[in-house]
């Protein structure tokens, strides 16, 4: 009986041990199911689809590997990050917007500007950076020493993209300063000062021109050189004219990794290829396209009529000048881009503001200088808050 207690005992044993190997297959089978599939594939709690999903499937190894950022690269992305995270609704006492103004000399329109200020001081400051002559006489007290040093601009160089962040550092030393507007000596406001600084200090991106130009005088003026910071895909195109908030002055003054390669691969005649690269037409879109494209509602707040199709927009003149003609770009609520390959494609987006659709433009260009006392009449009629 010895033996068959024995064997009772074994086959005991052998049923201890099956339902050990069974309960580790089961263990392992449920281990291997969690770890290879979401429990959400067949799960369709909130948690979820709110997507608070604790264990991934294992991401398939990528076809091209994530690049490795250099030192310099790091060093930008981490001081850019640590700039766009402040807690930047709390605002100076009073908030100032800087109107930056780039110029060989002469401001024509000195006289509708000083309309558009008088009244309020202490919520703006001017800066103006004349390339060619700082000792044109202005008029208006607003703009009387107001030059900051500047430096001869040749168009269509880095020079542009200079002067630019020369204002903006220029300008940032004032702390009140929250908004940063470029404009140019053609430019002129097409609503009031009230409505300009609500638009402003209540937008939530900055405003710089920005879109995906595959043609000639978009992606055909990049460079493989540029790589590895700046990728193909990640090259735009935009105007000159930015009003960008306080973080993003601050980020582009502060950049010298991105700069760098403008600097030595966006330049009139660098190379067949590209030799009409413009850099201020590049530099600042792509820049934040990079670093926060979430950033700027890529759309300029002056309006130009590229209509004529040449370099230049067209020029407004005394004679071609009415009412009417202004009014036009003041309700423009739809932003247009088309870009430079044949046959061109255009794309439209509303001019978003405060989640409502809202005009596009507070300021226009180009005008010609005698075109002043036309503007001078048509302006105080129409130009007012729409709020
Ligand atoms: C600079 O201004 C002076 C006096 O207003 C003028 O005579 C001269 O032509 C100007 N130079 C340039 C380069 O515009
Ligand atoms: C601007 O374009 C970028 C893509 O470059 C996009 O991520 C961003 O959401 C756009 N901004 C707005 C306000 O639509």
């Amino acid at each position: 009986m010895g033996r068959g207690k024995g064997s009772l005992l074994e086959s005991g044993r052998h049923g201890f041990w099956l339902g050990m190997l069974i309960s580790i297959g089961s263990i392992f089978v449920v281990v291997t199911y969690v770890l290879y599939f979401q429990p959400c594939d067949f799960l369709s709690s909130e948690l979820c689809r709110s997507g608070t999903h604790i264990i991934r499937r294992p991401v398939p190894v990528a076809v091209v590997p994530e690049r490795t950022f250099t030192d310099d690269e790091i060093t930008a992305r981490a001081v850019a990050k640590d700039v766009l995270s402040r807690r930047w609704n709390e605002r100076p006492p009073v908030a100032k917007i800087a109107f930056m103004f780039m110029t060989p000399g002469p401001l024509p329109f000195e006289p509708i500007w000083h309309e558009f200020f008088k009244g309020h001081e202490g919520f703006f400051t001017i800066y103006v950076h004349a390339s060619e002559n700082s000792t044109v006489e202005r008029k208006s007290p607003y703009f009387t020493a107001r030059e900051i040093p500047s430096k001869k601009v040749f168009g269509g160089r880095i020079d542009t993209v200079d002067a630019e962040r020369r204002l903006l550092a220029r300008a940032l030393l004032d702390s009140a300063n929250m908004f940063f507007v470029l404009l140019s000596e053609w430019c002129i406001p097409l609503y009031d000062f009230n409505y300009v600084y609500t638009y402003l200090m209540n937008a939530e991106t900055s405003f710089v021109d920005s879109f995906e130009d595959p043609g000639p005088q978009g992606r055909g003026r990049y460079l493989d050189k540029m790589q590895p910071e700046i990728r193909p895909e990640d090259w735009r195109k935009g105007a000159q004219w930015i009003a960008v908030h306080r973080k993003h002055a601050i980020i582009i003054v502060w950049d010298h990794v991105y700069y760098n390669k403008f600097r030595r691969f966006c330049k009139p005649g660098v190379e067949q290829g590209n030799f009409n690269c413009v850099p201020h037409e590049h530099y600042i879109p792509t820049f934040l396209h990079i670093i926060d494209p979430a950033g700027t509602a890529n759309r300029s707040l002056t309006y130009a009529d590229w209509s004529e199709g040449k370099w230049q927009p067209r020029s407004f003149g005394k004679d071609d000048l009415t009412p009417h003609e202004i009014m036009k770009m003041q309700v423009i609520e739809t932003i247009t881009h088309k870009t430079s390959e044949q046959p061109a494609a255009t794309e439209r987006a509303p001019c978003m503001w405060g989640g409502k659709q809202h005009p596009c433009y507070l300021f226009a260009r180009r005008f010609k200088p005698d075109a002043l006392e036309v503007l001078k009449e048509i302006l105080p009629n129409i130009v007012r808050s729409p709020l």
